[in-house]
């Protein structure tokens, strides 16, 4: 299957609409949009993004739906309710 023939997912990353594509992990389909900030570090409120992009490190915890995953492994759905940061 080519990244053409992928059907549109919308989702909602802090409260704002994003398209991705079927198959896309959270992260990919945020960095596609131009949003490369997943959350800010509890400590300085720092940018925190994609950083091993094969869920090792942990940098890119969201919630969706009330719970914490990390972005990079996580695929997209429609309609996912996507928020930065998540409990460490
Ligand atoms: S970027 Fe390292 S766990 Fe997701």
């Amino acid at each position: 299957m080519t990244a053409d023939a992928r059907g549109a997912v919308t989702f909602r990353f802090g409260g704002r609409e994003v398209r991705g594509r079927e198959g896309d992990t959270i992260a990919m389909a945020l960095w596609a949009a131009g949003e490369p900030v997943l959350r800010r570090s509890s400590s300085l409120g720092a940018p925190r993004g994609l950083f091993c992009n094969m869920g090792v490190c942990y940098e890119c915890l969201v919630a969706v739906d009330g719970r914490t995953v990390r972005a990079c492994t996580t695929v997209v759905r429609e309609g996912m309710q996507v928020e930065p940061g998540g409990r460490p």
